[in-house]
């Protein structure tokens, strides 16, 4: 039988360098992005390695990634154990990023020894993070990451899905998660001031959209 060819893939190593240039441009002046490429190739070869990492790619044509998907199975001080794990090497790729702006250590100290900022369950999985090239946006690619992102975490025993953004001058993100079934539970703002809204799915929803 012919295979079906999907653009979706799971993240691997050989992604990781297309995924972080992608992050880059849908993410300008952004803090992971300020952090710089060598902190973002860190990170998501974190999200590739961890057992409870969940890494989509979209792939273009010459198979490199035109949009990307990252989150957990297991939310609840992911970032601490990604930090703690390799954190020499988080050091390092943050060190450009530090001498310009001598502040960002704090934010990167928080997400150390501060393990308890994501919710906490079992059943319970957590978007971080999701981009696609503005030469594609507006085409489905996301709506389909979005998607196939459901369907890992319900492959992997989870029921609820949440994710935050920003609540101001961001209408489109908030309209594309709201037109994709999610529903606002919480909003709080960031110690640095940014208003945020805290998205929730129902993964298991008969009404929740599927890939
Ligand atoms: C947010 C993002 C991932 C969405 O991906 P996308 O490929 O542009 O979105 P899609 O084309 O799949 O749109 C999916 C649905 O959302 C809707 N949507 C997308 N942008 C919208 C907007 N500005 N206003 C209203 N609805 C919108 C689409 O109409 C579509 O609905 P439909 O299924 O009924 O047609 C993408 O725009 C992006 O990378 N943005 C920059 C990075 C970013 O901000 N990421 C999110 C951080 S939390």
């Amino acid at each position: 039988m012919k295979e079906i060819y999907s653009p979706i893939v799971t993240m691997k190593p050989k992604h990781i360098q297309s995924v972080v240039q992608t992050h880059l441009v849908s993410f300008p002046g952004f803090f992971l992005s300020f952090l710089g490429s060598r902190f973002l190739m860190l990170y998501y070869e974190g999200i590739c390695e961890a057992p409870e990492g969940i890494g989509l790619v979209y792939l273009n044509a010459s198979g490199g990634a035109a949009g990307f998907v990252a989150g957990s199975s297991n939310p609840r001080g992911f970032y601490s154990r990604l930090l703690k794990k390799d954190w020499l090497k988080f050091a390092f790729a943050s060190i450009g990023a530090i001498i310009r702006k001598p502040t960002v250590i704090t934010r990167v100290a928080r997400g150390l020894i501060h393990p308890g900022g994501n919710p906490l369950g079992d059943d319970v999985a957590g978007l971080f993070s999701i981009g696609v090239l503005p030469e594609l946006q507006g085409t489905g690619a996301g709506k389909k990451l979005v998607l196939a992102f459901f369907q890992e975490a319900l492959n992997r025993g989870c029921k609820r899905l949440f994710l935050t953004t920003d609540r101001d001058e961001n209408d489109a993100v908030n309209a594309f998660y709201q037109k994709l079934g999610f529903s606002i539970e919480r909003q709080y703002e960031t110690p640095e001031g940014r208003r945020m809204n805290e998205y929730w799915i129902d993964l298991d929803n008969k009404d929740t959209p599927n890939a």
